[in-house]
């Protein structure tokens, strides 16, 4: 509990870009994983040193000890909010994270150097702001049913796959990055940017804060060489009005961007804070 800096994003932890797509941010998040005491069956009893007894319990790291503190948080915020998807539960830890440590220091990685959305995509989770988000980001089924699409699968497998998908689905035409850039997910990966000079994305956001009167104004945190407008630049969301959606034109002011770029995008009403990370490829 004493141990600074923490967080630190471990060596094994994995990295992005995502091997499949660059436009969507991998990896998501990140959660405790090193030397993580947990239950543990594995023990055989000749590795027990000689009078000792066999323990029902372990300390080991990995991703692995990772993937159950992400787990159990959306099996909590799921109890808490049973109407809540899959995607909803996702965006609340995602756009709830952090990327401070406990010496009040950006997290850093094994190598000392500051964590980029590569080592830890939206940041650490949190254990309370996760249950109360704000706003969240709904990815629908028929989104990523088109990303298989996109990355290969085909409309056949896709229907062995998905059990809720309807008789008439069928593979977009032509699915493409700036498609997938537009799934309505609680981060923003662009690539190609040094080329394209201006992109265009739209996201959609559900209030599920217990106000449904509340207007959210944007903070944007863009890197050097990047312009970035947010259309509209408040969200008003009312009883009626549950969801609004924005859009965001990225624009080069710089010809000479020569690494990937990132920035954040946060919607806030004063009380809470929806943070999304986004990353502009070269
Ligand atoms: C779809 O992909 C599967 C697996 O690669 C392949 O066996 C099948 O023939 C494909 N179907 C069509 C209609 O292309
Ligand atoms: C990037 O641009 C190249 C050339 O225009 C194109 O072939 C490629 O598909 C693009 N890749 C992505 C991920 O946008
Ligand atoms: C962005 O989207 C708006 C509305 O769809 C469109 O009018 C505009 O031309 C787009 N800009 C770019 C650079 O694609």
């Amino acid at each position: 509990m004493d141990y600074k800096p923490a967080p630190m994003v471990a060596i094994f932890s994995s990295r992005g870009p995502s091997g499949l797509s660059k436009n969507i941010l991998k990896p998501d998040i990140a959660a405790p994983g090193v030397a993580i005491l947990a239950a543990w069956i594995e023990n055989k009893v000749e590795d027990i040193p000689k009078g000792k007894k066999l323990s029902p319990y372990n300390i080991i790291s990995g991703t692995s000890m990772s993937c159950p503190h992400v787990s159990g948080l959306a099996g909590s915020i799921k109890s808490r909010n049973p109407t809540w998807s899959p995607s909803a539960i996702k965006s609340a830890i995602m756009t709830s994270a952090t990327q401070i440590n406990n010496m009040k220091a950006p997290i850093t990685t094994d190598l000392g150097s500051v964590a980029t959305p590569y080592d830890y995509g939206a940041g650490e989770i949190t254990t309370t702001e996760s249950f109360q988000p704000g706003l969240v980001y709904e990815t629908t089924i028929i989104d990523y049913l088109n990303y298989l699409c996109y990355i290969g699968l085909n409309t056949s497998t896709i229907k062995v796959i998905s059990k809720t998908v309807s008789d008439s689905f069928s593979c977009p035409e032509e699915s493409t990055p700036d498609y997938v850039s537009n799934i309505n997910y609680p981060s923003i990966a662009i690539s190609n940017f040094t080329s394209k000079g201006t992109v265009n994305v739209s996201r959609t956001v559900t209030n599920v804060g217990e106000e449904d009167e509340t207007v959210y104004s944007v903070i944007v945190d863009a890197p050097n060489g990047v312009k970035l407008q947010v259309i509209p630049e408040k969200l008003e969301f009312t009883k009626s009005s549950k969801k609004q959606s924005y859009r965001v034109i990225f624009s080069s002011t710089s010809s000479s961007v020569k690494e990937d770029l990132f920035g954040t995008i946060t919607w806030s009403n004063g009380k809470y804070n929806v943070r999304s990370p986004f990353i502009l490829t070269v």
